[in-house]
């Protein structure tokens, strides 16, 4: 995927703070610290676009990123994180929840979780929210560099006995550290952002 241009557009806490182009959009969800903003990051080939931190609870909004002036990339807030105060992890929730929705330009969650550690009973709520909501989604499992080749397997089927129903095409092993996954990942983008 050529990337000619990706800008960081606005953050908001609230749809009325959002984008009103009706562009297209693809999304991040996924626990706090998981690699969200690495990822996209990592999906541009940029370094620093999206900040990353080590310390969980890095992104606090709706961070629209403007892809090659036809789509939006949109990393949400984590969940999961308890050092979040709970009235704020409550915003948070409210507002995850009415985007995944809501938000009629919507087009594929990229739900992420953590490739170390099979899904958290968080992921699985998430996952089963997307399910409800109707929203095509792929899962992408990240931080495979920290997993050795012989786990891979093991780990690749855990993931998908904890969530039901996801189909395994619909799982991509990646690393916003080594980049892989990258391509599998814009194939997935593409063809979610393609007229139907
Ligand atoms: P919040 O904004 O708090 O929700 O976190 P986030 O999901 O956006 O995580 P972020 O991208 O800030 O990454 C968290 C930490 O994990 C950072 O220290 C990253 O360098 C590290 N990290 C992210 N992806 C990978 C990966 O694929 N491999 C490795 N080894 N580290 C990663
Ligand atoms: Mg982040």
């Amino acid at each position: 995927m050529k990337i000619s241009t990706a800008e960081y557009i606005t953050s908001g806490i609230h749809a009325a703070h959002y984008p009103d182009d009706r562009l297209p959009e693809i999304a991040l969800v996924g626990r706090s610290n998981v690699g969200k903003s690495s990822l996209i990051n990592a999906l541009l080939g940029r370094r620093n676009l999206a900040r990353t931190s080590s310390q969980p609870g890095k992104t606090r909004a709706a961070n629209f990123y403007l892809i090659n002036d036809g789509f939006y990339l949109v990393d949400l807030p984590g969940y999961g994180y308890a050092k979040v105060s709970q009235s704020e992890r409550q915003r948070f929730e409210r507002m995850i929840t009415s985007y995944l929705t809501s938000r009629e330009e919507l087009r594929l969650v990229l739900q992420v979780v953590d490739f170390r550690h099979p899904p958290t009973a968080l992921d699985q709520a998430m996952y089963d929210l997307l399910q409800q909501a109707g929203a095509p989604r792929i899962v992408v499992a990240n931080k495979v560099d920290k997993v050795g080749r012989s786990k891979w397997e093991v780990n690749r089927k855990g993931v998908l006995a904890s969530l039901p129903g996801l189909h395994q095409d619909a799982l991509i092993l990646f690393s916003a550290e080594t980049r892989q996954g990258v391509e599998e990942l814009w194939k997935h983008i593409l063809a979610a952002l393609s007229p139907q």
